[in-house]
């Protein structure tokens, strides 16, 4: 029987991501820069929702330069619709220490890639290895269901053994040349997430089934072992102060959850410190954000804004622009659902 990692590069050459918009080589390399950006992207979000923003951002940000010398905002705004804006906000930090700090040069090995914010063992092993052809192994999600399916393990890779476990067989199976490193990581992510999914494997498909102890014990089903999360219940409040069609929104820094984002200002005063207008109760919306159940109770004040102490924080948007700035998903819902949009948004 051939080894693993040739018989699963064999199969990615047909099966597997060939074409990749990142993966444009030049003089016989990847842009590490291209890389960088498309496995933060990728962290927390699929494939196809990826594609047309890493485009999209390449467009805007060609370079490391580009990227460094532009401001947080603009990042921020470019990343709008992917979600967990901590990637763009360390993306831009990464940007400004690979210029500032590093004289424009590119790590050229896993551990240095770690130093960049936001880059941990599995994104530096696969940038490294698709980037620096290093022999390092990553063990993202899709990589840790096929090693626990090959050797019937319930490893659920959440404690330092079981890491260290995984690792240790992951590394065993890497091709010994550099050369197909960067093809190996590519294929053994894709086998994960193509042919050996979470529900409904596809083993009729897998070039790496013969010597697979669940596959032939019958038992894929039964490996990984699903981790159970223990959720938490959290309550905000959001006050919506609108005057016609303008709304009167802030940019979320004391708070983790939206940071950097707009959202509706809160502790308003009135000038001459007069009280504020009433406000109304418009709903209460429940949304899963992480490990957390989240409720967030809207509420709406009709307020003209020139009766208000603004300061340099506040950002006055009006119904039109709301789709072009970066604001949570949910204030989108909710200002939608209470007509605040204007209909050619
Ligand atoms: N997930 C993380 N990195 C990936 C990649 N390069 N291709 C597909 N899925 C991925």
């Amino acid at each position: 029987m051939k080894k693993f990692a040739d018989r699963l590069i064999k199969w990615g050459i047909k099966e597997g991501r060939t074409t990749l918009p990142w993966k444009d080589k030049i003089n016989g390399s990847y842009d590490p820069y291209k890389i960088w950006v498309s496995e933060m992207m990728l962290q927390q979000t699929r494939l196809s929702a990826v594609l047309p923003k890493f485009n999209q951002f390449i467009r805007i940000f060609p370079n490391v330069e580009k990227l460094a010398n532009s401001t947080l905002e603009d990042v921020i705004q470019v990343w709008a619709g992917l979600g967990y804006y901590r990637r763009a906000r360390n993306l831009h930090e990464g940007a400004k220490i690979i210029v500032n700090e590093r004289g424009k040069i590119f790590p050229k090995n896993a551990a240095d890639w770690k130093k960049i914010p936001g880059i941990g063992m599995s994104t530096s092993a696969a940038i490294s290895s698709f980037v620096n052809g290093e022999r390092v192994a990553l063990l993202d999600a899709n990589v840790c269901r096929v090693l626990c399916r090959r050797y019937c393990l319930e490893n659920t890779n959440s404690r330092v053994k079981e890491k260290e476990q995984l690792m240790h067989l992951a590394t065993n199976l890497l091709p010994k040349k550099k050369s197909e490193m960067a093809q190996y990581s590519q294929y053994i992510m894709d086998l994960g997430a193509i042919v050996c999914k979470a529900s409904k494997p596809a083993c009729y498909k897998c070039p790496v089934s013969e010597d697979c102890k669940s596959f032939n014990s019958e038992a894929v089903n039964l490996y990984p072992k699903k981790l159970k999360l223990t959720r938490r219940e959290k309550q905000i409040t959001w006050i919506l102060t609108i005057d016609r069609d303008l709304i009167l929104l802030e940019r979320q820094n004391k708070e983790e959850l939206w940071k950097s984002l707009l959202v509706p200002a809160t502790e308003l005063k009135m000038k001459g410190n007069s009280p504020l207008p009433r406000k109304k109760f418009l709903g209460s919306y429940q949304i899963k954000v992480s490990n957390c159940d989240l409720t967030v109770n809207v509420w709406k004040r009709d307020c003209i804004f020139d009766t208000l102490k603004l300061t340099t924080h506040h950002r006055i948007v009006n119904k039109i622009m709301i789709s072009k700035v970066p604001v949570p998903r949910l204030l989108e819902k909710v200002l939608k659902d209470f007509d605040f949009c204007s209909n050619s948004s």
